[in-house]
């Protein structure tokens, strides 16, 4: 078996024989079928589509694959996927997450808070001690997410993790930023791998997606798939074929991405219209030994510049680019810089451009920048 993400991603589904039988593409089929037939000789793996299907099994196995899992669950969307882990969390039991981490997930684990279905305590991840203040021994779910978006804070996993599983909490780690080429929470004692599968896997901005990896096959992942299958909340079969398609290149992409995301950071840093560059893998990032050690593979194609001038700056060179569009989310082929503050619930400074690298050519995406920034 290939350990090596890009042999796992590049083969991904290539041997997998389909409901259906004797299928010797080097892809597989796309299987629209919403029920499967019972009967004398047939496996009945599949039932009904709600809960799973060929397409959605392939991805699955993959992203075990590639997370060192021992299984995995395909949804409808990263929020999908987040909202089902919080639904496997007892009424009224305690969650602690970042105060910085991606605000559609925090919003909507405040409104669970508001509710009252959960508890909800938010730490400080720069705080050395405020993880362990938050954490209690009542709580249920740790959830942490690194690098932090749009700050790309750090957050050590196997420290954080330690004092999660000190507590008695299941730890779940965000790594939609830091995909297995780079980063493995398992690896590093998390027991479920969250991925908002529209981004880096995917890499195409055109399907929707969230991946669940886990480390043992317990209760509350036999919980999470039955929320899944009652909910309806799998992946379809077509995003499911095209989402394969996808991360086949996925570390091919990402590393990419991360190398001209590097040049693009070390050459803003001193740009006279910046006042700071945040990316992890500048010495000057205030995470970077944490991302030394546990970005193994590349620091990531997310940064965020800081402008001089303000949110007025900061708008204007977001509608000066020619290459990178105007546009929010990250993962995608295409480079993309949006002004967060105008988008974001969450606290965010009013100057920061968050920039998702692409792989076009890093010269000329250096090129674009400079003259919107200078104009
Ligand atoms: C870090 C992170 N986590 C989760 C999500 C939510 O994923 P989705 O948009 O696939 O529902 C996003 C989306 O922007 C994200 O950036």
């Amino acid at each position: 078996m290939p350990v090596d993400p890009f042999t796992i991603a590049a083969q991904a589904g290539g041997t997998h024989q389909t409901a259906d039988g004797l299928d010797s593409g080097i892809v597989p089929a796309m299987q629209p079928s919403t029920t499967f037939r019972r009967g004398p000789g047939l496996t009945e793996e599949f039932i009904y589509r709600r809960y799973g299907h060929p397409g959605a099994v392939t991805v699955e196995e993959t992203a075990t694959q590639l997370d060192g899992g021992a299984g995995a669950l395909v949804f409808s969307s990263g929020m999908a996927a987040l909202s089902a882990v919080l639904d496997s969390v007892p009424m009224g039991g305690h969650v602690v997450a970042p105060m910085v981490m991606y605000h559609g997930g925090q919003d909507w684990m405040r409104a669970q808070a508001d509710i009252g279905r959960i508890v909800l305590t938010l730490f400080n991840s720069d705080d050395p001690g405020a993880l362990e203040q938050a954490l209690t021994e009542a709580t249920d779910l740790l959830w942490l997410e690194t690098p932090t978006n749009p700050l790309w804070g750090l957050i050590d996993i196997a420290a954080a993790t330690e004092l999660g599983h000190a507590a008695g909490a299941t730890v779940v780690v965000d790594s939609t930023v830091a995909p297995p080429v780079t980063t493995r929470p398992l690896a590093l004692g998390a027991d479920l791998v969250f991925h908002s599968a529209t981004k880096y896997y995917n890499g195409h901005s055109d399907v929707l997606a969230g991946i669940l990896i886990t480390k043992v096959l317990d209760d509350r992942w036999q919980h999470i798939e039955t929320i899944r299958g009652s909910h309806g909340s799998i992946l379809g079969a077509f995003d499911a074929w095209l989402l394969l398609r996808g991360l086949r290149t996925m570390p091919l992409r990402y590393t990419r991405s991360c190398e001209s995301a590097a040049a693009i950071a070390a050459v803003f840093e001193h740009h006279p219209q910046v006042e700071r560059v945040l990316y992890p893998g500048l010495a000057s990032h205030p995470g970077h030994d944490i991302a030394a050690r546990q970005m193994t593979g590349g620091f990531g194609g997310m940064l965020s510049i800081l402008v001089k001038g303000g949110s007025t700056q900061a708008l204007r060179v977001a509608e000066s680019t020619r290459l990178f569009a105007n546009a929010t989310s990250l993962g995608g082929v295409e480079s993309l810089i949006e002004h967060r503050a105008s988008y974001q619930s969450t606290p965010v400074p009013e100057n920061l451009l968050r920039i998702s690298v692409g792989i076009e050519d890093p010269d000329e995406l250096i090129a674009d920048l400079g003259q919107a920034l200078s104009g």
